[in-house]
């Protein structure tokens, strides 16, 4: 099996990659300004917002949000996986993808475990064929062949090792990903049995998991995979993969529960459903749906729980809708779910309802609105109370403006001020001493921004002016990112935003490092005014550093007496004064 691809080959392939090269031959860019532009590919639109920035050889698209490396654009663009889009890259440039010696696949590498859920899923098709009772069983729930093949569905058969006997060599991967589970007495044994058998596919049409669904009645109805390697629930949806293979233009995705609904929902020709896989649908998989459409309507039974779920989904769309995206909600009638509602009224009517879902404006002033006494000023100060907050937390955009312009007119309260009073709320809070520096001081400076985003677009900086050790170990945002971005560009030698940035993939912060990247910063124009400014900002992180320093010691010696401090503490403490 080929061993793992040496890092410092992806450094120099990365480094001579050109972004603008790789996406202009799949999408053609025009050139505007310092940037190229082009309608975005990741969602539709007929307005150019899908920049490419030659500079920092990354692209953002204004209107969806997509945004990445050059190989990062080849992993979600030709749906390809890191290794394969590593290959992918080499290819372009006609080079050899080493690998190193003995060493044995990658540890984190997936695809063995891609593969061998590949093996299982066609193998339960194939059982499906076999099985006149699971036929059966779909034909009575109006299923025909095409949607079951369409939806790869298949069956598990009954008994303890289907899988083993039949995938003898793959135990370790079907144990990894939950097909198999472990006896106490030793060995194995098939999770799904005599269930019909859904398979859950990424982005990239890959199998990660299963659900699987009793024939009979018993319990569990619906089996699920466990989250392993490949399957994390909160982020993955049922059947977007395959509403998109129906169709690449979506004018909207229908949310479900079930993947029962979804399945039927396609056999009545509205093949854009997707299913939340049990849970309350998170920010990630509404920030993935709005990646494949504009709209989203979310589709919940009318009663207290689906209510409640609605809400749910309304708090997360807010963190992540941007511009050009709607959402919708439809509530349906007592007792019906999607699957039964659309074989009771067909399509037509399905989508009426769709068409009219409530806009998510009025789901969400008309569910504010029940909690407060509209008539009294009291009621009114409670709406602005529980509205805020939330608009607060949406990313900036004019859809947002026009939410606040809502609640101004149902306050009375004029715009500003209903923005102003949170803003200084929250900067009390902010200067709460607490015994750890600055754990309270989480604001977001605008110099570390800065400083981070100068050092992703010129690593070189790292080497113009040292970082204090203490940044490396401190509880202010950002500072030790900063410092162990520093840290790496020294060590590997880095000199480019992209291999800055590729050595990220796999860090926690890299959606921020992206945000960051993306940004641009005031008066840093070339590479000279970059630099300084780079350097000033590093010069403000070491000044309010100092300063909250200076205030914890100094306020843990007016509460705690002379003696809480330690002899380095009250060294710190007098350079702090003389300063
Ligand atoms: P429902 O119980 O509403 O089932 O569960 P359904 O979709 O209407 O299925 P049918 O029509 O009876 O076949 C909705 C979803 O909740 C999850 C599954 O994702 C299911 O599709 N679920 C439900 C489970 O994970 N386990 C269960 O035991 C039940
Ligand atoms: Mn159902």
């Amino acid at each position: 099996m080929a061993g793992r691809i040496p890092q410092s080959f992806i450094d120099d392939l990365v480094a001579r990659t050109d972004i603008v090269e790789i996406i202009n031959a799949r999408v053609p860019l025009k050139r505007k300004g310092k940037e190229y532009m082009a309608c975005c590919p990741f969602h539709n639109e007929k307005t150019p917002s899908f920049t490419v920035s030659e500079a920092k050889q990354f692209y953002h698209c204004f209107g969806c949000g997509a945004h990445g490396t050059a190989l990062g654009f080849l992993m979600e663009y030709d749906n390809l996986e890191f290794v394969d889009a590593v290959e992918e890259l080499a290819s372009i440039y006609n080079l050899e993808v080493p690998r190193e010696q003995g060493a044995q696949t990658r540890r984190d590498d997936k695809q063995p475990l891609f593969d061998a859920l590949a093996q299982a899923n066609t193998l339960y098709q194939q059982q499906l064929k076999q099985s006149d009772r699971a036929v059966a069983y779909l034909k009575q729930r109006g299923l025909t062949g095409e949607i079951a093949r369409h939806y790869q569905l298949g069956y598990a058969p009954d008994g303890w090792d289907f899988l083993t006997s039949k995938l003898s060599g793959k135990t370790r991967e079907l144990a990894a990903t939950g097909m198999l589970v472990k006896k106490d007495s030793g060995g194995f044994y098939d999770r799904f049995r005599d269930r019909i058998m859904f398979p859950i596919t990424n982005r990239r049409g890959k199998v990660i998991g299963f659900g699987g669904r009793i024939l009979d009645k018993g319990e569990p109805k619906y089996l699920n995979s466990p989250e392993n390697a490949l399957f994390h629930k909160g982020l993955e949806v049922y059947g977007l993969f395959e509403a998109k293979k129906a169709n690449r233009e979506l004018q909207r995705i229908v949310v479900v529960e079930g993947y029962m609904d979804v399945v039927a929902l396609a056999q009545f020709g509205i093949r854009y459903a997707v299913a939340s896989l049990g849970t309350a649908t998170t920010k990630e998989q509404i920030q993935g749906i709005f990646r494949a459409t504009q709209q989203i309507v979310f589709c919940y039974d009318g009663d207290q729980a689906g209510r409640k779920a609605a809400w749910r989904a309304l708090q997360n769309t807010l963190e992540v809708i941007r511009d050009g995206q709607h959402a919708r909600f439809l509530f349906l009638p007592d007792g019906e779910d999607p699957d039964s509602l659309v074989r009771k009224e067909g399509r037509e009517a399905f989508e009426t309802r769709l068409d009219k879902a409530t806009s998510l404006s009025d789901f969400l002033f008309e569910q504010l609105m029940r909690q407060c006494d509209m008539a009294t000023l009291e009621g009114r100060a409670k709406l602005a109370e529980l509205c805020t907050p939330m608009l607060n937390k949406m990313p900036d955009s004019l859809f947002r403006d026009m939410l606040f312009d809502k609640l101004s007119e149902h306050t009375h309260v004029a715009v500003d001020k209903l923005r102003g009073k949170t803003a200084q709320t929250s900067a009390v809070q902010k200067t709460t001493v607490t015994p750890d520096i600055a754990a309270a001081h989480s604001g977001k400076s605008s110099a570390t921004r800065d400083a981070i985003t100068l050092l992703l677009q010129y690593p070189g900086f790292a080497n113009d002016c040292d970082i204090p050790d203490a940044f490396g170990s401190c509880d202010i945002q950002g500072y030790t990112l900063l410092s162990r971005l520093v840290n790496t560009i020294k060590q590997a030698c880095i000199t480019s935003p992209q291999v800055l940035v590729e050595h990220w993939r796999n860090e926690p912060d890299f959606d921020i490092v992206n945000k960051l990247l993306q940004r641009t910063v005031q008066g840093a124009d070339d590479i000279a005014t970059a630099r300084s400014v780079y350097i000033d900002s590093v010069r403000a992180m070491q000044k309010k550093y100092n300063d909250l320093r200076f205030e914890y010691l100094q306020n843990k010696l007016q509460t705690q007496g002379q003696g809480s401090l330690s002899e380095t503490e009250m060294q710190e403490y007098k350079t702090l004064i003389s300063h």
